[in-house]
């Protein structure tokens, strides 16, 4: 249990293990069985529905005298505050009248539960009423009724996990989980997400560097990115390898895998600057389902456009500086253009239709693009 999990808007670290709730359900089992164990009445086990559910059949199993379980479901939690108020939203399960009660939960933080929970019980002809709680916050517990079978002390933070839930979910974690403060408010604030586009020739590199140092942005190029993986060695990387040794493409998975490594691990920036991804609308679509998860989204895609007649004069320039004799080859600066046309206008209708395209004319200085550039980053 190391990683911490997301529920709706919050993040929970790990807390309490499986095996030391286990234990506590032991402490406690053992001293109900002596105080019941050869009785000749069929005692009353209450749950108290749904937080206590794992807990209620963790206990059942441990106890060694016949019991009879009925259940009730009561709820007083909004969210991760006690409202104060508890609203019975189904009644007994079966008649506790005569009886001897013990009523199982999973948690007494307030005690208003508790307290309605004892004039219910006793209300309906019950001969003795006790109660076993899983986990007890004694710091927020103020009132008068004894808690006869307590498993754990815990101090007063928000938890989830073995049947605790945040609102409705969580119950299902076999470990108890805490409140994280300061990830969820890491969580909560907006990051940016700006996609880069641009033929070759049209600045990108030198723009993205501004763009990065201005923004405070993590800049991901995914060809890069792919390098850096294979380097460290990483399980992507060494897929990736493989996938590059045997002569195949790197799929969308491994790509996609990577970008969300970055967006999780990388910390201490505003945001990312994607370069090289998303290539196709499946990307793009990806990239959207992969941000949603954490309620974040592409802020804009950032576009420097330049004529087709520049581009190649612009590679054809950087070919005569470089010497880089693939670059001055007419039909290859040709193909060049319309793969990067074909490629980037479904994605351009993509951003266009979510009100996230931005087109800068990179026709003008490095200088003056650039302020086109944060101008419209500004914007958005
Ligand atoms: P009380 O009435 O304030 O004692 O609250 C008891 C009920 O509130 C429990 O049965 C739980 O359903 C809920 N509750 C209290 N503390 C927590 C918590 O930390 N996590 C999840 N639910 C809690
Ligand atoms: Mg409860």
């Amino acid at each position: 249990m190391n990683d911490s999990i997301i529920l709706h808007d919050k993040v929970f670290k790990p807390y309490l293990s499986y095996d030391k709730i286990i234990s506590a359900i032991d402490g406690v089992a053992a001293k109900i069985n002596a105080d019941y164990e050869g009785c000749t009445d069929i005692p009353v086990l209450l749950c108290v529905l749904n937080g206590s559910i794992v807990f209620t059949g963790e206990l059942m199993k441990r106890l060694k005298f016949n019991v009879e379980l009925v259940s009730m479901k009561l709820t007083s939690y909004d969210g991760v505050r006690s409202t104060g108020k508890v609203r019975q939203v189904m009644g007994l399960s079966g008649s506790v009248k005569g009886k001897r009660v013990i009523v199982v939960e999973d948690i007494v933080d307030t005690g208003n539960t508790i307290v309605d929970l004892m004039d219910i019980v006793l209300g309906e002809g019950a001969s003795d009423v006790r109660i076993c709680t899983m986990l007890l916050k004694p710091e927020v517990y103020k009132k008068d009724v004894k808690l006869d079978y307590v498993g754990m002390e815990i101090p007063n933070a928000f938890i989830v996990g073995f049947g605790l839930d945040y609102n409705e979910i969580g119950r299902n974690y076999k470990d108890i989980y805490v409140l994280d403060p300061v990830a969820t408010e890491q969580l909560n604030e907006k990051m940016k997400y700006y996609i880069l586009f641009g033929p070759p020739g049209a600045g990108k590199g030198t723009q993205a560097a501004a763009m990065v140092e201005k923004y405070n942005l993590c800049h991901i190029s995914t060809g890069e990115l792919l390098r850096k993986e294979i380097a460290a060695g990483s399980e992507l990387g060494l897929k990736a390898k493989a996938l590059i040794d045997a002569g195949a493409l790197v799929p969308d998975e491994v790509v996609e895998g990577m970008i969300e490594n970055q967006f999780k691990t990388v910390k201490g920036v505003k945001g990312f600057l994607l370069d090289g991804f998303p290539r196709t609308i499946a990307q793009a679509e990806a990239l959207d389902a992969m941000l949603a998860k954490n309620s974040q989204e592409v802020t804009s895609v950032v576009s420097i456009m330049i004529p087709d007649k520049m581009i190649t004069e612009r590679i054809k320039h950087r070919a005569t500086i470089e010497g880089r004799a693939d670059d001055a080859n007419d039909a290859t600066i040709a193909n060049r253009i319309k793969t990067y046309h074909d490629k980037t206008e479904p994605l351009i209708g993509y951003y266009r239709k979510a009100g996230k395209y931005a087109e800068i004319d990179g026709t003008g200085s490095i200088e003056d693009v650039r302020s086109k550039i944060f101008a419209t980053m500004d914007k958005f």
